[in-house]
């Protein structure tokens, strides 16, 4: 076993077992309350229901054991309740649980926010804002771009998932829904193509659109993840930057989904050579508990006190266990990431050979889509619904991402034996379309 990998698992079984079909009898009667009470805007494809959870692996409330590729949306990046994240836990919530950072000071965030400008790929000095979600990370990134810039335009792309939030949604363009009846948005937001040359870019938006001098910030998620796990070409990316830099403009990263070691490095920046002016991030960051963070440029980061903060933001609970998270993710589950996720793509690529309903694999690290495909072998949203329905009955939790993509964002812990099961399920699956 890979050192750092979630030591009670060597205990638990590590592949599923599918006891009863699920839901099952305990599981159909909290879904069924949970329709009665819960707001209908969640978006569940499957009725799987948690009980408990170690490493890769979960068990819903009828005693079934399910591989979890899904991981709370590439959150728990340790795995489910790794001992010395819930160790880091206990220990802080017995100092003490709360002392808002915008009002005093503890040393927990301020080791994390040491830890994350550590790593973020920012050249020169850096401040870190705290935040407790993907979402705020974006807001605090809007919010700091206007009042560095003092510019009000900014650009992003089709595909791109920001958040829900009426700021981060007004950059968000990735499904319809997601819009639909939220209008009017922030002013000044364009929206092009992912991967659109960056040429016309600058000649459409940037010289005939936007206002000069009044732009802001480009968002962009160094691998699109929402949108349909996407990776970009490493020149286009630099190509953006060099315009940004050009034109004054802020260039943000929105790392929110595949950062903090999803991809094999802390962050996916790294991996094309971006030096963004800001970075965005949240989900992995705590293996599980609400934390954010937004990492900038100390001299774009010059708002004065009172400007920006939040009471929740940096809790330090959740600060110690991202602190907990970072040192596992040096440890070993970045290099897990990068070997296990190898393995993943080969082993997706000769199955997509196999059969006919999955298109080419990609992606980095642990944070890999592949497409589904049609009798005719065009890309296919009815397809992939199916798959990821049948994968349920498997005992494997998946998710989708874009029109017709399935997505793979395990926990880091998951290992080379978890994922040949996984391959052998696919096929079964795709074998029954
Ligand atoms: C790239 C990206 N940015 C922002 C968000 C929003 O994060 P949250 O749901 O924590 O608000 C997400 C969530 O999926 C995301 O994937």
């Amino acid at each position: 076993m890979t050192k750092g990998l979630a030591s009670n698992s060597a205990q638990a079984a590590l592949l599923p077992e599918i006891k009863i079909t699920p839901p099952g009898p305990k599981a159909r009667s909290v879904i069924e309350r949970d329709h009665a009470i819960m707001s209908p805007s969640y978006t569940r494809d499957y009725g799987f229901v948690m009980e408990r959870g170690e490493g890769c692996v979960v068990w819903d409330v009828d005693g079934n054991r399910f591989l979890d590729l899904a991981a709370g949306i590439a959150v728990c990046s340790t795995g489910h309740s790794h001992p010395r994240v819930v160790e880091a836990i206990r220990s802080q919530a017995e100092q003490f649980l709360h002392m808002s950072g915008t009002d005093f000071y503890y040393e927990v965030q301020v080791k994390l926010a040491e830890r994350l400008a550590a790593h973020a790929p920012i050249p020169g000095p850096k401040r870190v804002f705290f935040t407790n979600s993907g979402a705020e990370s974006i807001e605090c990134a809007i919010k700091l771009a206007r009042h560095h810039t003092r510019g009000h335009q900014m650009l992003a792309f089709y595909g791109s998932f920001h958040g829900r939030t009426m700021g981060a949604l007004s950059l968000t363009a990735s499904k319809n829904i997601q819009r639909r009846n939220f209008g009017p948005f922030l002013s000044g937001v364009v929206h092009v193509n992912y991967q659109q040359p960056v040429e016309s870019i600058e000649r459409d938006v940037v010289k005939r659109v936007v206002d000069e001098g009044n732009f802001a910030a480009v968002f962009v998620e160094p691998i699109q993840g929402e949108g349909g796990y996407i990776v970009p070409d490493r020149q286009w990316l630099l190509d953006l930057q060099d315009m940004c830099r050009r034109y004054g403009i802020l260039l943000v990263a929105d790392e929110v989904q595949c950062g903090m070691g999803r991809t094999g490095k802390m962050f996916a920046s790294e991996h094309f050579g971006l030096e963004p002016d800001i970075i965005c991030t949240a989900k992995g960051i705590a293996s599980g508990l609400p934390l954010g963070a937004v990492i900038a440029r100390a001299d774009v980061m010059n708002w004065q006190p009172g400007q920006h903060a939040s009471t929740f933001g940096g809790n330090p609970v959740a600060c110690a266990a991202a602190l907990a998270t970072v040192d596992l993710l040096e440890e070993s589950l970045m290099a897990n990431a990068t070997e296990v996720g190898s393995y993943l793509i080969e082993r997706l690529k000769q199955l997509a050979q196999e059969v006919g309903c999955l298109g080419n694999p990609r992606g980095l690290g642990l944070m890999i889509g592949i497409d589904a495909l049609d009798a005719t072998g065009r890309p296919s949203p009815e397809v992939r619904n199916e798959i990821v329905k049948r994968m349920f009955f498997e005992g494997v939790l998946i998710l989708g991402c874009g029109a017709h993509s399935i997505r793979f964002c395990p926990p880091l812990v998951l290992q080379r034996e978890q994922v040949d099961y996984t391959i052998e399920a696919l096929r079964r699956v795709c074998q029954s379309l």
